[in-house]
């Protein structure tokens, strides 16, 4: 195995400037109340441990109630008192909602959906990144806060705008168009290049001139894949480019200040490609939500978190929401059970993040946010989050010696937002796949073993993990899929799934058969895919099921693993297994039932010698360290085994040293409550 890339000292690495330990606290919205609230905000922020709190996001309005006439003054007094009381500030560009009067004297600033339906004033983010006059107002306004701000002592870092296109990920407006052709100019050169990728002669599709192009509007029937693909890809970077323009003026200003903006790395976010966004953000920032109807919702935090560490490249991460217990937009909004707001947290920090902050400081009494929890509640400071806001910063300042370590995993799980995309266009084989559903499906086996995975893209750097997980890679480029045989070549495990490699990056098929730029690694070659009807299983030869996705597959120098035992393929390999130069490659042509998945998972990490953090952790029980390697300015090595008891019983788990939130000595084992969480700081 190689070693991991040395990377800088943590200390070398932007972070919000003069934040010691773990950033403790969250969004803080003062003005929506009155001064005296203010007053009583700073005192019980320190009685909680806060020391940083996002400011300004949604002012816009209440700092330019009229265009020109800039209100500083509650601002100014705000950030006066928060420093005066050493709390640090992430100021945002208070871009994220225009005001009143910006959309009524320039409506053509308003997004539009894809069937021309205006998306009005009345809630938040109704603007087009696309829109040039938008555009000149949010720089104005970024402008005038890092010239107000910018050596203000509270400032610590900017905070741009605010999850950029979480209500509008795609603008179909003119503005939107024209930007699209501009994109596309840039990207194709020519019209005839732009045919040529989007297979313009099908359907009489043919363009003659880039001023024809429009983003993929309501339609008859089937949009041009490609079309689709490309505006996704589009809307992604004109997002971005909006987040770049902000930034700019903000390191114009105040080059010494770190910047970022709050990313929506989970599951439920497909249409932000945020490792392309990576570069551009001085420290990755994440807001994440528990989905409150899922009893293992738990595992989706994690593989948020693994994932957030994979778009930072390894480096501490903020995490800059979530919620200390209900939110106000599920359909059914379960307040948090016992433990339950300080797992997740804590859950967060095992897997890098050094900042844990919550959407928002004070719960609102008006407006449509006013049942979303908070760490301080409606009914105040006699209450169980309450308690558990200031036993999280307790804990948190316990916990200050773990800033800066890393998390490093045997295991490399790839995930690519232009795949997803690309996955779920319509008129596929199936219409019921869900990307993040399989790539869930082998992260929860990772997560029961207790193995960690860094979720990385598939053009990552694979060289130091012993298993790559390739899941449902639709689309992939030649760069990526030799990536991923070089992983195998240089003496990884790689598994790769179904409907992979089929396409490439413009979702031209690779013709020869499936699973296209995976055929030579995987040493097999798909001739039809047999998708399966929503009832139907197949029967392999170790008695497990599948079902969804099952191809006519032959053995091109693989050696079968798994067999169907009825249906059409009866005889036929489903899952497959290739010498590949130090490695090996494997390939499941189909979808495995969870015993079957389990014990592949058992199989490829018994090939790979991937062991788990601890031997056998509890069903139920998270473990992962963190690790403080000798490069650290304390020249210390030394590692911290985060222990996260989800269940209702309490649980002993092996591990040496003190529990940095009891202090207790644990000689071999530590003892964990139901609920309940150590943090072992190891010998
Ligand atoms: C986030 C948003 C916050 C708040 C929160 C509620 O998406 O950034 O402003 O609305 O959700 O969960």
């Amino acid at each position: 195995m190689t070693e991991q890339p040395t990377r800088p000292a943590p200390d070398a690495r932007p972070w919000p400037l003069g934040v010691e330990g773990i950033a403790y606290g969250g969004d803080y919205n003062p003005e929506q109340w009155p001064v005296a609230t203010r007053v009583e905000d700073v005192e019980l922020m320190q009685r909680a441990g806060v020391n940083l709190v996002s400011v300004g996001i949604f002012s816009w309005a209440m700092l330019e109630p009229r265009e020109g006439e800039l209100d500083w003054g509650w601002l100014d007094d705000v950030l006066d008192r928060l420093h005066a009381g050493g709390i640090r500030v992430a100021l945002a560009t208070a871009t994220a909602s225009p005001p009143p009067w910006l959309t009524r004297a320039h409506p053509e600033v308003l997004p539009e959906l894809a069937d021309g339906t205006v998306l009005w004033p009345g809630a938040r983010q109704a603007y087009s990144v696309s829109s040039p006059v938008f555009r000149e107002y949010a720089v104005r306004m970024t402008r005038r806060m890092a010239e107000r701000y910018g050596s203000h002592p509270a400032l610590a870092l900017w905070h741009v705008d605010n999850e950029l296109g979480c209500h509008v990920p795609h603008d179909f407006s003119d503005d939107a168009a024209a930007a699209f052709r501009r994109w596309l100019e840039h990207r194709y050169g020519t019209v005839e290049a732009l045919d040529e990728a989007w297979g313009t002669a099908f359907w009489s599709q043919r363009y003659s001139t880039f001023d024809e192009v429009l983003p993929p509007r309501q339609v008859p029937g089937f949009a041009n894949p490609t079309q689709q693909l490309d505006f996704a890809r589009f809307s992604s970077d004109e997002l971005l480019t909006h987040y770049r323009a902000l930034r700019d003026v903000l390191r114009e200003v105040t080059p010494h200040v770190p910047t970022t903006t709050n990313l929506m790395l989970s599951t439920g976010t497909k249409w932000m490609d945020y490792f392309s966004w990576a570069d551009d953000l001085d420290v990755v920032a994440n807001d994440h939500y528990v989905r409150a109807h899922d009893p293992e919702g738990h595992v989706e935090l994690a593989f948020s978190a693994d994932l957030s560490r994979g778009v930072a490249d390894g480096r501490p991460w903020i995490l800059m929401e979530h919620s200390t217990s209900a939110v106000n937009w599920q359909e059914r909004n379960r307040a948090k059970g016992p433990g339950e707001m300080l797992r997740n947290s804590l859950a967060h920090v095992a897997r890098g993040a050094d900042a844990v902050m919550f959407f928002q400081w004070r719960q609102s009494r008006a407006g449509a946010e006013k049942f979303h929890s908070a760490m301080l509640p409606h009914a105040g400071t006699d209450t169980d989050v309450w308690r558990s806001t200031v036993r999280l910063g307790e804990v948190l300042r316990a916990l200050a010696p773990v800033r800066g370590s890393e998390v490093r995993a045997d295991v490399a799980l790839c995930f690519d937002y232009p795949a997803w995309w690309a996955a779920e266009l319509d008129s596929h084989p199936t219409q019921a796949l869900r990307y993040t559903d399989e790539v869930m499906a082998w992260y929860r086996q990772l997560w029961l073993r207790g193995v960690t995975a860094d979720v990385v893209r598939p053009g990552a750097d694979l060289g130091a993990y012993r298993l790559v997980v390739v899941p449902v890679l639709y689309s992939v480029t030649d760069a990526d899929a030799a990536r991923i045989a070089a992983a195998a070549r240089a003496g990884a495990t790689v598994v790769v799934t179904y409907f992979s490699g089929i396409v490439d990056e413009h979702d031209h098929v690779r013709l020869g058969g499936y699973p296209g730029a995976f055929r030579e690694l995987l040493g097999v070659r798909s001739e039809e895919i047999f998708p399966l009807l929503a009832a139907e299983r197949v029967t392999l030869d170790d008695g497990t099921t599948a079902d969804l996705w099952t191809e006519k597959t032959h053995l091109e120098g693989a050696v079968p693993v798994r067999t169907y035992a009825d249906g059409v393929l009866a005889g036929l390999p489903a899952v497959t297994r290739n010498d590949v130069g130090q490695g090996s490659a494997w390939y499941v042509a189909t979808r495995p039932d969870e015993l079957g998945l389990a014990r592949l998972v058992d199989e490829l990490l018994g090939e790979a010698g991937v062991l788990p953090t601890v031997p056998a952790p509890p069903p139920g029980v998270e473990v992962v360290r963190r690790r403080r390697t000798a490069e650290a300015p304390d020249g210390a090595a030394t590692g911290f085994l985060f222990v996260l008891n989800h269940t209702a019983e309490a649980v002993e788990v092996a591990a040496t040293g003190t529990d940095l939130l009891t202090g207790a000595e644990a000689r071999g084992s530590v003892h964990v409550p139901a609920h309940g969480v150590a943090v072992v700081q190891e010998a």
